[in-house]
């Protein structure tokens, strides 16, 4: 079992630092800066279908529904077409109205979550085109779909998905950037300079987890915290949710992630002195809006711990504790926001002296209802 770690402790800390390897092994031989080309074989087949398509529901679970949750954001900035993000154990049982010309997109990791397969086979007898992005090849999903593309990322061990979520957001980047420049949502300029941006990401996770011992030391610090808070807006939100999914699945703190400006209705009465709460502050449009949200937090005492973009003095200055990983256009910052989050729960779950790799009541694939 230590070589097929490769040195890691965990395969949860092994997948965390295979990421910039998973995303590289997603975009190779599909992203081509130098001719500015996307190419994807179950895109490219289907292409009028899906570039026309009249809306797309995005179906999965767990951290695959918070992959598909951010895909919401990006498709209907770069494509313009609508966008429905489903729970596949709600959308199964829910009668859904499905019309010609909406493509359903199946996300999961495994390929073989019940609740996922079930939606997806309800939907397909209604007539949706489902295109799935799976990790699993030759999976149920995978299988079950029209069409797709898979993440490759290898396999995952770890209980907690780390590199299948981040390869999952880059074939969703993928498929925008394809479909919005195809269908003219988006000029030229932009498309090469987000693929640029793309293509830059593998090595800027590496400077990412350059940070893991920074992030080692947060979480011995506040390992003992009964509950976290985890905020933020816009590309960033959903990154929030899964900050505070993986914290509660590896360390068993009570964790929630909320929309920044939604705080006011709700969690912000329970801020006291020491409870941490963290920030997803990379420099966005929402920056100043969330520094705003912290002053707000450090009047009543909470902790502010934010993730942030290099050389942010104005979050440095108000957070009790900050981590900054490289500047990326504002639509992708979520590749790089989110892996200090999955070292804060991996650090915390070891802290702890929990079973990081196998948390309790967990499944790595959940087969059954
Ligand atoms: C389980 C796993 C999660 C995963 C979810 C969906 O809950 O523990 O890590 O996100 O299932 O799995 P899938 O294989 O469909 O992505």
């Amino acid at each position: 079992a230590a070589i097929e770690k490769g040195g890691y402790a965990h395969f949860m800390l092994k997948e965390i630092f295979e990421q910039p390897t998973a995303v590289f092994d997603c975009l190779r031989g599909r992203l081509d800066p130098k001719t500015g080309s996307i190419r994807m074989g179950g895109i490219d087949k289907h292409l009028d279908l899906l570039r026309d398509a009249k809306r797309i529901i995005l179906v999965g679970c767990g951290t695959s529904w918070h992959a598909g949750l951010l895909a919401e954001y990006v498709f209907e900035e770069l494509c313009r077409i609508p966008v429905e993000v489903e729970y596949a154990s709600e959308f199964r049982y829910r009668n859904p109205v499905i019309n010609p010309g909406d493509v359903i997109i199946a996300i999961s990791q495994s390929g073989e979550t019940a609740d996922t397969l079930v939606a997806l086979e309800n939907a397909r007898k209604q007539g949706a085109f489902i295109f799935g992005v799976v990790n699993v090849v030759g999976s149920s999903i995978a299988r079950l779909a029209h069409a797709g593309a898979y993440t490759h990322a290898g396999p995952e061990i770890g209980v907690a998905s780390t590199k299948a979520f981040t390869a999952q957001l880059t074939v969703l980047y993928l498929i925008a950037i394809k479909l919005g420049y195809s269908k003219n949502a988006i000029s030229q300029e932009r498309y090469l300079h987000l693929i640029n941006e793309l293509a830059l990401i593998p090595e800027k996770i590496t400077e990412v987890l350059r940070s893991a011992n920074q992030v080692k030391l947060l979480a011995e610090r506040y390992k003992d915290a009964r509950d976290f808070l985890f905020l933020g807006r816009g590309y960033n939100f959903p990154i929030a949710l899964e900050g505070a999914l993986k914290l509660k699945e590896i360390s068993y703190i009570h964790a929630e992630g909320y929309p920044a400006a939604e705080m006011k209705h709700g969690p912000i009465a329970l801020v006291e002195e020491g409870l941490p709460i963290v920030f997803v502050a990379t420099k966005d449009g929402y920056h100043e809006k969330l520094v705003s949200n912290a002053q707000e937090i450090k009047a009543r005492k909470g902790s502010v711990l934010a993730v942030i973009s290099e050389q942010d003095s104005v979050f440095e200055e108000i957070a009790d504790a900050t981590i900054a990983v490289p500047a990326a256009d504002e639509i992708l910052a979520p590749l790089l926001s989110v892996v200090p989050l999955q070292l804060l729960a991996y650090y915390t779950g070891l802290a702890k002296g929990l079973d990081v790799d196998k948390p309790r009541n967990l499944a790595k694939s959940v087969t059954v209802e």
